[in-house]
């Protein structure tokens, strides 16, 4: 059973987290002392729980709780070797956690535990962080909150940092919490509310002072032509740019990107002192981990044409590499780990918005939320005085920290469709549902097209949230729609790498029967489809120089030909056509085209529930029930062939076991003698 103190404090912290106005995702950490019997003596013992290394407050739970010896972790002050080796405390925590320990201790646990109060917050509210980074935030601190809260300067997290918030706290019995200079804020309490009542008032008292005394333009006057393009032009603008860009900042790793077109980050953008601020970089440690020091941002106006835009952030990456590199080479010291990429994470746009690119599309959109943190504190930061992040040589230390790195180290590997995005057509059932989830489950970003969006959205929800897909409405045979669909891939991931073209339907009609509206309907979903679909999509791989792949749900019944199916298997064969000749055409891009031949697939398929399976059924003259069966039967395995089977085998052609492979038909009908490719 939970410990009532530590019950309270996952309370205080699930309240605190839920409002992004307290601190950043995953930001901060608060921590509560108080008393449990030890097992092994039956003595009361002290204990601290505090948020463990990683995860966010506002989900916090008690798995997320590191839990110490209280006695044990303050004895850590007998053997602090000083400032230099303050790193070396962290493994030592080790030797004061209570039982199994809970969470990994982070890299605050010290300040938790040294504050002599049995609560304590340490939180990354904007307004906090404004004062922290203003020029004068000493002074305002004194001005703000009066000897209630009392300024610390900056000191990279740590032992002595724990070590010198104790002693503010001796030293001010008067004071309920204190500013981090370049950082955040400090609150403590003699009970949970009181201490999370502290917290409160710090944030709101700044929020309120900067509301108050801020200088009405803090990003300054209005940029002619830099001001926000309307929403569709934002968005087409940005769609436009999103895959040159995803590939040149991909020049080091592979990343998926999001796009933002959040007011502030378009207001920010179409002021004056923007450029000056974006090179300044963000402050909080937190924040420039994940968006690295600085922003790649265009130095063109919201109305340059795309072709200007792209040429102009090419020669920009280029710089930033190089200015990158750079910072690296002056900074770093004999034991500092190598270079983690020099591409930028994230990208301004003026009059278009922000992209910010990660490893996942959970750490890319979390990027993109620290920079929209870092705006908020360089608006209060200069509404009030004028913005001073933390210098460019604590910077480094912080981002190429050996713990971070032990961190990043830890990790666990990626799967093996990590940073791909995927492109699935008629993905809402059947086939292209299989699909989609396997895609998802190795990994890959997942868009989901199909005819009907709540169909689509409801497919893509059962996948998973919208990190990891999305559903889109989408006919194939409408041009526009097409061209939507992967605006929204390209929107949503920041590019897209596997297309499969799997959206079909299907009429069991002898010739004489056949109409020309079955006919036309058939190649218009399949043949035309696919080709709208490929032809959308290609240029995407061709812009991001990512090569990519593309796949058709073809047919055993490309091949194969037999009765009262004319229109569906002529169709099929064009589809299957097609990878051939986009194979051959592709190839020098880097991206291979192949084809999957399934058959029987009857379970979870639409197509088999319409009537095609009841039809089909009749001329073989079986149950409808008995299909699967009566299929399995005809074939060499004697297997039912399900849409997981398609599904793998869409999996594999994506993988680098298959990197030399474009042109191929993969059949999976668990062998028919009559389809055999030749
Ligand atoms: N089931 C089989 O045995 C079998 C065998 C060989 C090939 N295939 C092919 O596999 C693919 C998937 O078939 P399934 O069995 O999963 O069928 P299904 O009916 O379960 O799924 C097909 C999906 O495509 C969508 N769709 C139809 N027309 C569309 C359009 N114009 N635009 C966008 N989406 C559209 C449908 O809404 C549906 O969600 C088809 O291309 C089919 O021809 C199926
Ligand atoms: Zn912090």
């Amino acid at each position: 059973m939970t410990n009532a103190t530590a019950a309270a404090l996952i309370s205080r912290s699930n309240r605190l987290g839920a409002d992004p106005k307290n601190t950043n995702y995953a930001g901060g950490n608060t921590s509560a002392k108080g008393t449990e019997t030890d097992p092994v003596t039956g003595e009361e013992i002290q204990l601290l729980w505090v948020k463990g290394s990683g995860g966010d407050l506002g989900t916090l739970s008690e798995p997320g709780l590191a839990v110490l010896r209280l006695d044990r972790m303050r004895d850590l002050t007998n053997v602090y070797p000083g400032v230099d080796r303050e790193d070396e405390m962290v493994a030592a925590l080790d030797y004061t956690l209570h039982g199994k320990g809970g969470a990994a201790p982070s890299i605050d646990t010290p300040m938790h535990g040294l504050v002599d109060a049995a609560h304590v917050d340490h939180l990354h509210p904007d307004a906090g962080i404004a004062i922290a980074t203003a020029a004068d935030g000493e002074a305002l601190t004194g001005t703000i909150f009066g000897d209630r809260v009392v300024w610390v300067p900056w000191r990279r997290p740590g032992f002595q940092l724990g070590l010198d918030i104790a002693a503010i706290k001796d030293a001010n019995p008067q004071a309920i919490g204190c500013i981090l200079g370049g950082h955040g804020i400090t609150a403590w309490g003699d009970t949970s509310s009181v201490c999370e009542a502290n917290s409160l008032w710090i944030i709101d008292t700044a929020t309120a002072y900067i509301a108050e005394h801020s200088s009405p333009e803090p990003f300054g006057a209005e940029l002619t032509g830099f001001g926000a393009l309307s929403e569709a032009d934002r968005r087409a603008k940005a769609a436009a740019l999103a895959p040159t860009l995803r590939g040149l900042v991909s020049t080091d790793s592979t990343k998926v990107g999001h796009f933002t077109d959040a007011p502030e980050v378009l207001d920010f953008l179409s002021r004056s002192e923007h450029p000056r601020l974006a090179a300044l970089g963000t402050s909080c440690p937190d924040h420039f981990l994940r968006t690295k020091v600085k922003p790649l941002l265009l130095d063109l106006p919201a109305e340059a044409s795309v072709e200007d835009s792209i040429a102009r952030l090419q020669e920009l990456h280029e710089a930033y590499r190089a200015d990158y590199q750079a910072y690296y080479d002056r900074n770093r010291a004999a034991d500092s780990p190598a270079i983690r990429g020099a591409d930028p994470l994230i990208v301004l746009i003026p009059g278009v918005g922000m992209f910010s690119y990660g490893a996942n599309k959970q750490t890319a959109r979390v990027a993109g939320e620290f920079y929209l943190n870092a705006i908020n504190v360089m608006r209060g930061a200069e509404g009030l005085s004028s913005y001073a992040p933390i210098d460019e040589a604590e910077k480094f230390k912080i981002e190429y920290w050996a713990l971070e790195e032990a961190k990043l180290q830890r990790m666990p590997t990626p799967k093996p469709l990590a940073t791909r995005v995927a492109l699935v057509t008629g993905a809402a059932s059947g086939i292209g549902k299989a699909i989609a989830t396997r895609l998802a489950a190795e990994g890959a970003c997942v868009v989901i097209a199909d005819l009907d969006l709540a169909t689509a959205q409801a497919a893509a929800a059962e996948i998973g949230n919208q990190d990891v897909a999305i559903g889109v409405q989408a006919n194939v045979t409408v041009e526009a729609e097409v061209q939507a669909s992967v605006d929204a891939a390209v929107l949503a991931f920041g590019g897209l790498d596997l297309v499969v073209n799997n959206a079909g339907l299907s009429l069991s009609k002898s010739l004489l029967e056949t109409t020309v509206a079955d006919w036309d309907l058939q190649h218009n979903v399949m043949a035309k489809g696919s080709f709208l679909v490929s032809r959308a999509a290609a240029k995407v791989l061709i812009e991001q120089k990512l090569g990519g792949d593309i796949i058709y749900i073809s047919s055993k019944n490309s091949v194969f030909a037999g009765p009262n199916n004319i229109a569906y298997s002529a169709t099929k064969a064009d589809q299957a056509h097609q990878v051939r000749l986009l194979a051959a055409e592709l190839g020098e891009y880097g991206v291979k085209v192949n084809g999957i031949n399934p058959d029987g697939v009857v379970r979870g398929s639409g197509i088999f529930a319409g009537g095609w399976g009841a039809k089909r059924a009749a001329v073989y003259g079986v149950a409808e029930d008995d299909l699967g069966t009566y299929y399995a039967q005809r074939t060499l395995l004697k297997r039912e062939v399900l849409p997981e089977n398609v599904a793998n085998a869409v999996f594999v052609l994506c993988t680098s076991d298959l990197s030399h492979t474009t042109g191929l038909h993969i059949p999976v009908d668990a062998g028919v003698a009559a389809a055999f490719l030749r």
